[in-house]
């Protein structure tokens, strides 16, 4: 197609399907020594001045690429990485094929009203996975509901969670850092899906529940959300 070949900076990517245009990356579908691959392009911002733009996509790039590698090291479900061209800023990425986002996920549900135990069960298996990955100090940045994937089972077993998206993401040990990272995610979660209050109560529990470490950093979120609340009290 005209677009996805005008947009391909690279011969290979005029091969590929553009998927997602996003405001600092493409992701493109296509295929990689045979797999289905999944392509992210993180691109230049003109309005950024060379170097520093040059410096930041490559920090994201790099901290998307170390991420992931440190969660699957964890046992943590993340894409496998196949490779990384660090001149075009390319990393390509197992496809989840057949995979849905959370998002469409949690709003399917809650459209057909269908069984809400099964949300319970998703909630306390989010909390699960988040309280893991800080425990390896991975501070995701950019937790929504659209950056998880679901991937079905085969037969009756459960959809395995998978973290997508680490660009953001950054090494850190500090209760503050892992309280926002839950703040941003509270925020993303209650906007974009109406009425589960509960639901996000249950995943903080199951986060509690599974990391030592959890006190102090949902003593932080408490004083995040307060500070939160103060800013938008004084417009
Ligand atoms: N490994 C993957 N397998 C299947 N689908 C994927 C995979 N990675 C990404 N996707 C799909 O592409 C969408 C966008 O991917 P991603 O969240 O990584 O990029 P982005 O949001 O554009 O990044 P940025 O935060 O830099 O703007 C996801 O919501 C998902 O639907
Ligand atoms: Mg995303």
């Amino acid at each position: 197609m005209a677009l996805e070949v005008e947009n391909a900076k690279l011969p290979y990517l005029s091969k590929c399907r553009l998927i997602k245009q996003g405001a600092e990356a493409r992701v493109y579908r296509g295929t990689f020594l045979g797999k289905p691959t999944i392509i992210k392009e993180r691109f230049s911002k003109r309005y950024r001045h060379p170097v520093l733009d040059e410096k930041l996509t490559h920090r994201r790039t790099t901290q998307e690429v170390r991420s992931i590698l440190r969660c699957r090291k964890a046992g943590i479900s993340t894409p496998v990485v196949y490779f990384v061209d660090y001149t075009s800023h390319c990393i390509f990425l197992e496809d989840l094929e057949g995979s849905i986002t959370v998002r469409d996920h949690i709003a399917s549900s809650q459209e057909s009203g269908r069984d809400p135990v099964c949300l319970n069960t998703l909630a306390e298996q989010i909390g699960k996975i988040l309280a893991k990955m800080h425990d390896e100090d991975v501070v995701h940045g950019d937790l929504t509901t659209s950056n998880m994937l679901l991937r079905q089972g085969s037969g009756d077993a459960k959809p395995e969670l998978v973290l997508i998206d680490f660009g953001l993401s950054f090494y850190s040990a500090l209760p503050e850092d892992k309280g926002v990272d839950l703040y941003v995610l509270e925020k993303a979660f209650l906007s974009t899906h109406p009425n589960t209050e509960e639901l996000f109560q249950r995943l903080l529990k199951s986060y509690t529940q599974s990391s030592k470490k959890a006190a102090a950093v949902i003593k932080k979120l408490d004083e995040v959300r307060l500070r939160g609340r103060k800013r938008s009290m004084v417009g």
